[in-house]
């Protein structure tokens, strides 16, 4: 239990960075906003350090006192990690300040960044020496690559590059007591006992403050071509999916699904975007592939053969970088529509691509037990069994008046789509984490050996508690 936070404690940590280092909370009400505008965080300062010698000195300062801190990045999360909902006796540690591309090795094939560089800026730094960083996801604008390790977030490119985890070779960070754990290096291979950077990615600031990492870089691509298709069905698109793999393998860098309804609310709330396609159906693919040789003549032949067989029913390939941009927002876009639509839930579950198709149709059923008249945008990342099921109040009613009037109506669209994710093997957070949103659910649906585990861990790491309490375990 930590304990609370005098101005003395203040003063102390005042004192650990210069001017520009900490500010009033009530100068920082972006700390403390829900992307989702579900929550409400808390604190008592708001600190930015510029080095991981400050981080240190205040984790340890930290420790000694027992004070609690929330590691803070781009305050993009979708789960309430960055967000300290119920307890005000909390530090905000915003790893903002450190910014800097610390090295990029063209003979490693690597960049090394401080943690708080903005996801999107490690792109550019990439692509001015010819390589990719690919990890990409809508919020890449403001998401933060600390933010993003610490959730190992995953995004649109995990069907071929896998998530934040397989695109870090080293990382440095400050430990509960305030050491640091230095293993910034470009090894491909170094078995040498426990995987601490892996413990630390994914634990979502609970183990540790990363404030460095050493990324792989992949080569740029010469043909990135980009297709919007339609689609009879679910099962079709596993179709095409496949037949996408077998025959282009590994240039096959996204596949993502959208519904007929996802389409309709991100034109309707969005002017620049627009189905490119006549052709209405339920189900919709953005497909890219990316390589280094010329690509579209096997793309065309791929997707004539899907036509002919009736598993698409209409296809469009971009022909210019504007066309593949537009193409993309009707992607990047949806999270923002599905909020602006007045999404009551929004999930982030992942199944077995063999079960893709039934966990829809499971959830669309669950659901409508719920309350018949609700309407669901299944869509997502569905190269990687990772559906988000967002679900509005029937058409004509406002959030706020549907919730006032049935009041269990959140949890139980939780649960509905839980027990749908149980009952086909999935997991209750395949990219977002599980922060404090989702702590209850971990503990009902994980297995119960490896929440001892975690709870053991988080004990001998972080015996105080200091670090992001409340999240992942209670
Ligand atoms: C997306 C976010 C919600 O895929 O993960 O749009
Ligand atoms: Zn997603």
């Amino acid at each position: 239990m930590s304990s609370d936070i005098t101005s003395e404690h203040l003063n102390a940590l005042k004192n650990m960075v210069d001017k520009n280092g900490w500010d009033h909370v009530d100068n920082g009400a972006q700390y403390f906003d829900d992307p989702r505008g579900r929550f409400h965080g808390n604190g008592q300062i708001i600190l930015r350090p510029v080095s991981t010698k400050e981080v240190s000195q205040i984790v340890g300062y930290c420790n000694d006192q027992r004070l609690a801190i929330i590691p803070y990045g781009g305050g993009t999360g979708v789960v309430a990690g960055q967000l300290s909902i119920d307890n005000k006796n909390v530090i905000i540690l915003s790893l903002e300040r450190m910014n800097k591309v610390r090295e990029l090795s063209i003979d490693d094939e690597t960049i090394t960044v401080d943690a708080g560089c903005i996801l999107e800026n490690i792109h550019t730094a990439a692509e001015d020496k010819n390589f990719i960083f690919p990890l990409s996801m809508a919020s890449k604008g403001s998401c933060q690559i600390g933010g993003n390790l610490a959730t190992n977030a995953g995004g649109l490119q995990v069907l071929r590059y896998g998530n934040a985890r397989d695109l870090c070779l080293g990382i440095e960070a400050v430990l509960p007591d305030g050491s640091i754990y230095s293993d910034l290096n470009p090894l491909r291979k170094n078995n040498t006992g426990y995987d601490l950077r892996n413990l630390l990615i994914g634990s979502e600031g609970t183990l540790g403050i990363i404030t460095a990492a050493t990324l792989t870089l992949k080569p740029q691509p010469t043909e990135v071509l980009t297709s919007f298709c339609a689609v009879p069905n679910v099962k079709a698109a596993l179709v095409v999916l496949k037949r996408l793999r077998a025959k282009l393998g590994d240039t096959v860098s996204a596949i993502e699904l959208l519904s007929n309804i996802g389409l309709k609310i991100v034109s309707q709330h969005f002017d620049q975007c627009k189905s490119p396609l006549n052709t209405h159906s339920d189900w919709y693919l953005l497909i890219e592939v990316a390589g280094s040789r010329a690509l579209q003549p096997d793309l065309e032949t791929v997707l004539a053969g899907l036509f002919e067989e009736d598993y698409l029913k209409d296809v469009v390939i971009a022909t210019s970088g504007a066309q593949r941009e537009k193409l993309w927002q009707l992607r990047e876009l949806m999270a923002e529509a599905n909020k602006a639509e007045g999404a009551i839930c929004s999930s982030d579950t992942a199944v077995p691509l063999s079960k893709i198709s039934d966990f829809i149709d499971d959830t669309v059923s669950e659901v409508s037990k719920v309350h018949s008249e609700l309407r669901i945008n299944s869509y997502g990342h569905i190269g990687d069994g990772n559906i988000h099921h967002n679900v509005f109040p029937p058409l004509g009613e406002s959030k706020v008046d549907f919730v006032k009037k049935n009041s269990d109506v959140v949890v139980d669209l939780r649960m509905a789509i839980n027990e749908a994710t149980a009952s086909n093997t999935g997991s209750i957070s395949a990219e977002h984490g599980v922060g404090r949103l989702k702590v209850d659910d971990l503990e009902r649906y994980a297995d119960p050996v490896k929440v001892k585990i975690m709870r053991q861990i988080k004990d001998a790491l972080d015996p105080h508690n200091i670090l992001n309490p409340g999240v992942l375990l209670k």
